[in-house]
């Protein structure tokens, strides 16, 4: 399906409030496709109330959430390989009970993804400038992803 940023926006702020955590989403598509607009959406609706700024070059940013659970943003685009994941506390990260875990580049992180997750995939349509196709699967037995196909008219 194909959504405009602001029905992308709409998902991920219904993520953010509802989804049962621990939960493990990894966000994958090439650049600009979208990953960290959905990811910010997601910290609005789980409460997260400072700016959440790129974490490319920092790789993991850890916010505390309403309900005082952690929302973590990660993004693994310039991790040269799965064995720099140990350096950024990603035990701790993929262990945490009461987390929230958004991961851009998750296929970085190879066969350290917990085997219970959500990849969300972004792409640019052929046509819709402003429009993003999302397709979203299971792999194990994530927790119920809420609010998805979104409609927002
Ligand atoms: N339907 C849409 N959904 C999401 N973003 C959109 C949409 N239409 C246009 N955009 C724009 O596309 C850009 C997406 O940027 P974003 O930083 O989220 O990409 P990214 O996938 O995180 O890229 P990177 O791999 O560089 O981190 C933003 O500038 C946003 O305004
Ligand atoms: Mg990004």
């Amino acid at each position: 399906m194909t959504l405009t940023e602001g029905e992308l926006a709409a998902w991920g702020r219904r993520i953010g409030s509802d989804v049962r955590v621990p939960v493990f989403i990894g966000l994958s598509g090439p650049l600009g496709a979208g990953k960290s607009v959905l990811a910010r959406a997601v910290g609005e609706g789980a409460g997260v109330l400072e700016p959440m700024p790129s974490p490319t070059f920092n790789i993991l940013f850890r916010y505390r959430t309403a309900d005082g659970g952690t929302l973590v943003h990660a993004d693994l685009y310039r991790l040269r390989s799965a064995d720099e994941l140990g350096g950024i506390g990603w035990e701790d990260v993929v262990g945490d009970e009461v987390a929230l875990v958004l991961v851009e580049w998750p296929e970085r992180a190879g066969r350290e993804l917990p085997a219970d997750r959500w990849e969300v995939s972004l792409g640019f349509p052929r046509r819709g400038p402003g429009l993003r196709r999302v397709e979203v699967r299971s792999c194990g037995d994530p927790p119920t992803l809420p609010g998805f196909p979104v409609r927002v008219l």
